[in-house]
């Protein structure tokens, strides 16, 4: 009996790994089990020790090779993990997998498919995508919001000086910097720190804040994989619809509030002094020319992906970026040793420094390489048949580039495992292929790569500038990551710091 278990084990083997060269498919691990297709691969990531998705995907590309065909139920799904098949999906494919899955969120929280990191290529998304790039993001309307991004910023400097060495949960202080930061963009609100003006409406956005992350944060492989839904917590999907009627009614508040102040004169009068439009007043007063495409849910939906896609990215970043320097210190030490020489002690350093603070940027690019806070992108998904490492790739195959894997990968970056900003000393403006792509690449690529690369500059520029920091206890940090589809550390980060003799009087001129 075993012996031919066996045997016709065996056979099943060799005659599918004929089929799948005679129909020239990518290479696909053994067994592909009925139903769940090598969802078992990932047991780890579905049980108890809660591995994160990119790891066990890491893994399965070690034995496989970089360009794998997994099935996830009834779903192709295409993980690559080299540079060149990247390149290969993302410039000479770029069209055909410039679709997006149709995944439980993108359903419940991302309007049914229309929001625009969940919409379909095609001329709704191709909309939404040129107000966002030109609107929303573009430099000159990031220019106009500058001095929110400062004070925001000088706020919580001010807030840091107050806590007199104190153990500091810089997760939630980088949070409420992000989240104010967002929502005085889009509706000139903060609801957070000192000075919070509506009370209730604050509470209740902070509320939704919370869950939106709490939902976000249980990604589950159900959740990710429609086939699976039954395996979720119970009751997520209500969960979702809860969340999501709570989040638009949020945001249609905001907008009839800035309707019903349109003719007020005093606004008016305010704006012609100089004061800068909101977000919200930017996309209604479009709606003048254009109002077949600034529709109210066009707008709250818009306005939802920037505040939920812009926050938890960039402050994961700037978590990962303290916690790295605080494990070394030497590169905190040169990092301050290069403000101080650009920027001096008589001013906090702005916006327009960055560019010259190129060891800052090493030092971004660098917790972008090794913490990539979107390690398998967005998934995408092909819209026709096409070719990728010379297998063919179906069409509907879900597409998930591993990114953490490219990027940590000893192959393609010398001492991987190593924290090292000096390697991208002197390659200013150098883009290396596809050995690094923190932000995406292409059509799909992340249209908020300027705004995060200001905001994480200029928050821990500051941070260093003005302060002395330290871990809490001797042992280092832990930098393991969480699990979710966005790369968060598994534990917050904890810091203590003091201000430099100078920082006192800088705050007071602020
Ligand atoms: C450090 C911060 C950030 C990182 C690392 C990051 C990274 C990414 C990545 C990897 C993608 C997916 C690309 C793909 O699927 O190929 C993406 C998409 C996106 N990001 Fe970001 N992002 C960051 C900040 C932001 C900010 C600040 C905003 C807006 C305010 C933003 C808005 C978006 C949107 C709307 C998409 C979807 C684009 C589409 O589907 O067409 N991101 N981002
Ligand atoms: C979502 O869109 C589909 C068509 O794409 C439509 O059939 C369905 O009724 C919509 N659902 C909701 C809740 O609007
Ligand atoms: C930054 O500071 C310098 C020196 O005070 C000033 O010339 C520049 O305009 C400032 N830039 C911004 C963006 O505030
Ligand atoms: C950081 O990486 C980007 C490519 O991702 C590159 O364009 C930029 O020049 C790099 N900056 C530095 C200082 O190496």
């Amino acid at each position: 009996m075993v012996i031919q278990f066996l045997l016709f084990l065996a056979f099943y083997a060799i005659a599918r790994r004929l089929l799948l060269k005679v129909r020239n498919l990518p290479p696909s691990p053994f067994p592909t089990l009925p139903v769940i297709g090598h969802l078992h691969l990932l047991k780890k990531h579905l049980h108890l020790l809660k591995k994160p998705l990119h790891r066990s995907l890491s893994q399965i590309s070690r034995w496989h090779g970089p360009v794998t065909l997994l099935q996830f139920g009834s779903r192709h799904v295409l993980v690559i993990s080299s540079p060149a098949a990247a390149e290969e999906c993302l410039a000479k494919n770029d069209v055909i997998f410039a679709n997006r899955p149709r995944l439980l969120a993108g359903k419940h929280l991302g309007y049914n498919y229309t929001s625009l990191a969940w919409s379909p290529y095609g001329n709704h998304w191709r909309n939404l995508r040129r107000i966002a790039s030109l609107e929303i993001l573009s430099t000159n309307r990031l220019l106009t919001l500058l001095s929110i991004r400062t004070s925001e910023v000088r706020s919580l400097l001010r807030l840091l000086a107050k806590s007199g060495g104190q153990s500091l949960n810089m997760k939630s202080a980088f949070f409420e910097l992000m989240l104010n930061v967002m929502m005085q963009m889009i509706a000139g609100k903060r609801y957070y720190g000192e000075n919070v003006g509506e009370v209730e409406e604050a509470r209740k956005f902070r509320e939704i804040v919370t869950e939106s992350f709490r939902i976000g944060g249980v990604t589950n492989i159900g959740d990710f994989l429609p086939f699976l839904r039954w395996m979720g917590p119970k009751g997520l999907e209500e969960k979702m619809m809860a969340l999501h009627k709570k989040r638009d009614e949020f945001m249609q508040s905001l907008i009839d509030e800035s309707q019903s102040s349109e003719g007020d004169e005093s606004l008016e009068m305010a704006a012609e002094g100089g004061k800068r439009k909101t977000l919200i007043q930017v996309l209604l007063s479009l709606r003048e020319t254009e109002p077949e495409y600034y529709k109210d849910e066009t707008v709250k939906s818009l306005m939802l992906v920037l505040l939920l896609g812009g926050t938890d990215t960039s402050v994961a970043t700037m978590e990962w970026a303290m916690s790295a320097m605080l494990n070394h210190p030497e590169i905190l030490k040169k990092a301050q040793a290069e403000i101080d020489e650009v920027v001096g002690h008589d001013r906090i350093v702005n916006e327009s420094d960055l560019p010259k603070l190129s060891y800052l940027h090493c030092i971004m690019n660098e917790t972008m390489r090794m913490y990539p806070v979107g390690p398998l992108l967005i998934p995408h998904e092909s819209a026709e048949e096409c070719c990728v490492g010379g297998y063919r790739v179906p069409r509907g195959t879900m597409l998930l580039i591993n990114l953490f894997s490219i990027q940590n990968n000893p192959k393609y970056w010398p001492d991987a495992a190593k924290f090292k900003p000096e390697r991208f000393e002197g390659m200013e403006g150098v883009r290396d292929g596809y050995k690094m792509m923190p932000f995406g690449s292409g059509r799909r690529g992340c249209p908020g790569e300027n705004l995060a690369l200001r905001m994480v500059g200029l928050t821990l520029g500051s941070l260093i500038q003005c302060f002395e920091w330290n871990r809490i206890s001797d042992e280092l940090i832990d930098m393991t990551e969480g699990t979710g589809l966005s790369m968060p550390k598994a534990q917050p980060l904890l810091a203590k710091c003091r201000p430099r003799s100078f920082t006192s009087d800088l705050l007071s001129q602020a």
